[in-house]
């Protein structure tokens, strides 16, 4: 069981390796999405860019070919889209 802590709202997650950062998220009914966007977002699709979270420590995959298109204006590298990371080691992660 891994431990995926969301900083801002000083709650930590267990999550089975391999889970979706994203569907861990709304499973445990922490919003990832800002205002209007907890509705209007892509579900998960990568299209949006809506569900970006900083990854403030912990190893996740490099970003795949969705985040290098969407965060690629983006100069934070630890910049990910949660509904693209499958998390794999415990991380401290920053909604933004
Ligand atoms: S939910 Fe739209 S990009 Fe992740």
């Amino acid at each position: 069981m891994l431990e995926i802590k969301f900083e801002k709202q000083n709650r930590t997650l267990k999550a089975e390796p391999g889970e979706n950062l994203r569907e861990l998220a709304i499973r445990n009914k922490l919003s990832l999405y800002p205002h209007i966007l907890k509705i209007l977002n892509c579900r998960g699709r990568g299209l949006c860019a809506s569900c970006a979270v900083e990854i403030v420590s912990g190893n996740v995959s490099p970003r795949n070919d969705v985040e290098q298109e969407k965060l690629a204006k983006k100069k934070n590298p630890g910049l990910r889209l949660a509904c693209q990371i499958n998390v794999e080691d415990n991380l401290v992660v920053r909604t933004l």
